[in-house]
């Protein structure tokens, strides 16, 4: 849809090219996005500039094309991670999300402490506990006949995992979900930066006990760490740390939600799955391809031409993965789920900052898939159902009631 600019239009952008974002934040839908909204949006250019696609206030680039969308993610020379994420500003201070919001070369020395912490055989390791923390949620709910899926499980078996990733005291799961709501979820401004800070007090005095007494556990390695050298500053610490917050949490809670629903509504792809186990991993793939719903930032830092338009220093980007899985020029009918497609997905991100977590959500989500279809009868979407979906940097149903 085309868009007047109540600002000036910056003289590179092409009047032609001004449309709105409907993926913005603050939008919501009673509709399932996927399959209204985001195929409408494939027939919009291949780049426009929206007004308001930049936290849903600022104007921003959008991409649709996989192409471009990768090319943007690979290119570091002309494109900053810096400063997307709100959260410092709001409490007046100026500590980065780490690895995610840093550049080269300092992107390099923050991801070179994370990637041990989740490599194949770690992430093996954390195996027994993740199907722990899958059975004890679905073991609340699985002798009744339906359950509120977004709350008796997608939102807290990862703050579970979690948890146990940081090596934190499972009881504090609650407390995580109330701070995790008012981050992500929360309109108001103040309650994100008290949810903030709490969650930053909470974080650094666990630093704090653990320099004095060191454990086993993803904090305790941190603690300790250097940087270029140096050891590893406060803020720095939190910023690793709160980096894993945000990235494993609502992400999860989000494609578990996606998932489900695709079963609830899909009965031959359930009853597929539970006749071909070991499908899952394959299924899981093209799912989080099919709903690919995070989307992140980019700022350009020189002048530079993608996909047919001129981009100038501080021209913002949203990068969408939920629009470059389901680009039409790559995914023949991307609407339909097809357990046999082997995508190439951008769901996780691409080049440098691509998602380091990625070995550990898949085994959440695959864990969650097997135990569910295990433990629970066919279940259905709730014949009454509503489900708002909130827009934004994550694409999250409020809900999702299931029966059986
Ligand atoms: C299905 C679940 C997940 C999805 C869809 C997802 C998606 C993404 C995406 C798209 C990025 C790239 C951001 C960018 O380039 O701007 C990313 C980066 C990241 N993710 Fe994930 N993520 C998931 C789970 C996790 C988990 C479980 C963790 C850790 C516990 C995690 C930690 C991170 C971190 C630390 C980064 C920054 C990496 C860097 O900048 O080098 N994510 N994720």
């Amino acid at each position: 849809m085309l868009q007047t600019f109540s600002g000036d239009l910056p003289a590179h952008v092409p009047k032609e090219l001004v449309m709105s974002f409907p993926l913005r934040l603050g939008a919501e839908t009673w509709d399932n996005p996927f399959t209204t909204l985001i195929p409408e949006m494939h027939k919009a250019p291949r780049a426009y500039y929206a007004p308001d696609a930049w936290s849903g206030v600022a104007p921003a680039w959008v991409f649709r094309r996989a192409d471009d969308l990768t090319e943007i993610y690979l290119d570091t020379d002309n494109f900053s991670s810096k400063d997307f994420a709100p959260f410092a500003t709001l409490m007046g201070e100026n500590w980065g999300v780490f690895p995610v919001e840093a550049d080269l070369p300092m992107h390099t020395h923050y991801r070179a402490l994370m990637q041990p912490l989740f490599t194949p055989k770690r992430v093996a390791e954390m195996n027994d506990r993740v199907r722990y923390h899958a059975r004890y949620y679905i073991d609340q709910f699985k002798d009744g006949h339906g359950c509120e899926f977004v709350s008796a499980f997608a939102a807290r078996f990862p703050i579970a995992v979690f948890l146990e990733l940081f090596g934190l005291p499972i009881d504090e799961v609650e407390q995580f979900l109330a701070w995790e709501d008012d981050l992500l979820h929360n309109p108001d401004i103040s309650s994100i930066a008290a949810a903030t800070a709490a969650v930053k007090n909470y974080i650094m005095t666990t630093v704090d006990n653990r320099r004095k007494e060191p454990k086993d556990d993803l904090i305790s390695a941190l603690t300790h760490s250097t940087v270029d050298g140096r050891p590893a500053t406060d803020d720095e610490i939190f910023g690793l740390c709160f980096n894993l917050y945000l990235g494993g949490l609502d992400t999860l809670t989000t494609n578990l939600g996606w998932q489900f629903r695709h079963l609830a509504t899909h009965p031959e792809h359930q009853q597929y799955l539970r006749d071909n186990p070991d499908q899952i991993p394959d299924a899981v793939e093209e799912l989080l391809r099919a709903y690919s719903a995070v989307a992140t930032g980019r700022t350009c830092i020189k002048p530079v031409k993608i996909g047919g338009v001129q981009l100038m220093p501080g021209d913002r980007v949203v990068m969408s993965t939920t629009l470059g899985s389901t680009d039409p020029e790559v995914f023949d009918n991307p609407t339909e789920v097809r357990f046999d497609r082997k995508p190439r997905h951008l769901a996780f991100g691409s080049g440098i900052h691509n998602c380091v977590g990625l070995r550990l959500a898949r085994r959440e989500l695959h864990v969650a898939m097997e135990e569910l279809l295990k433990a629970l009868p066919p279940f259905r979407l709730a014949p009454d159902a509503k489900i708002l979906t909130r827009l934004g940097g994550v694409i999250a149903m409020d809900s999702l009631p299931l029966v059986w």
